[in-house]
């Protein structure tokens, strides 16, 4: 079984491109002059959305001049904020080409072209010479990968000595059995969710140090909570996370919340430094 082919299909699924341009028109606004704030809504794939980018972001200590890279940068929502927050160079790389021409198109419509730059490419093997990056980040990408040695290896590789790797991924905090489909996929072929302690040994392999670890549950369950409230008091948002995720979003969202609940799964955000 090919797991990155299986995985790119199911992101690849909707046409996200002309799905965010009609949204954005059913807004009133022109998606060829439009603010990166304007695509919040659907550019940040993970839980916590912008929010959760910004508290990535806080731990890391970036300065302009440095170089970034995002890898599984989905369609580029949290490395134009990582551009636009810090003033540093923001490379991202995923494997789905749709995600890519869509991040790269986005990024022209927002009048970000010049700040961030997107190619297409493995996080297990990345398309980069080593120590080309300053810090590199993972956001909800893990679960998606079934060698986290690879992963750990190649991120390691690419960051320059004293480097830092931000991975805030959904991960395995207990034994309740998860019901598919879920937001990064549709069967659990496609699901390569491991314990907090499958990543920090795959981390200590590479040579990497341990610098901060943060269960991020409690602030997920709020956060759902407040988009509910939202979607009860207002009229649904003609852009969404809905149009990366298709007809069956609403099982997705649901099947994911309950784990969490369940205790079965968790947004956990980790930082490592390369020696
Ligand atoms: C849930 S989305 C998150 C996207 C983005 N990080 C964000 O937070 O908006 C997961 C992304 O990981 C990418 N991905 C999955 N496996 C990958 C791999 N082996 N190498 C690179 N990207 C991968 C997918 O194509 C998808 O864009």
């Amino acid at each position: 079984m090919d797991v990155e082919k299986g995985v790119a299909q199911h992101y690849a699924a909707y046409e996200v491109l002309p799905r965010i341009r009609a949204g954005l028109q059913a807004m009133g606004l022109d998606p060829d002059h439009v603010r990166p704030d304007d695509l919040k809504q659907v550019d940040e794939f993970h839980i916590g959305g912008a929010e959760a980018t910004a508290w990535v972001l806080s731990g890391l200590d970036i300065r302009a001049g440095m170089d970034l890279l995002d890898i599984g940068c989905g369609i580029g929502g949290p490395a134009r904020a990582m551009a636009l927050a810090t003033g540093a160079r923001v490379t991202g790389v995923d494997l789905t080409p749709e995600f890519v021409a869509a991040a790269v198109e986005l990024s022209q419509m927002s009048g970000m072209a010049d700040r961030v730059s997107f190619r297409v490419g493995s996080a297990t093997d990345l398309p980069f010479a080593s120590a080309s990056f300053d810090r590199a980040t993972l956001l909800h990408v893990g679960m998606n990968i079934p060698d986290k040695g690879k992963l750990f290896s190649e991120a390691y590789r690419a960051l320059k000595p004293g480097g830092v790797f931000a991975v805030y991924d959904v991960m395995r905090t207990g034994e309740a059995e998860l019901a598919f489909p879920v937001p990064w996929a549709e069967r659990p072929e496609f699901s390569a969710l491991a314990r907090p302690d499958v990543y920090r040994q795959a981390a200590a392999d590479s040579g990497f140090a341990l610098i901060h670890q943060e269960d991020r549950r409690a602030v997920a369950l709020d956060f759902f909570d407040r988009v509910r409230a939202q979607a009860v008091s207002a009229a649904p948002s003609p852009l969404g996370l809905h149009l990366l995720m298709g007809p069956t979003v609403g099982q997705k969202t649901a099947n994911m919340i309950a784990a969490i609940k369940a205790g079965a799964i968790a947004p956990i955000q980790m930082n490592f430094r390369k020696a």
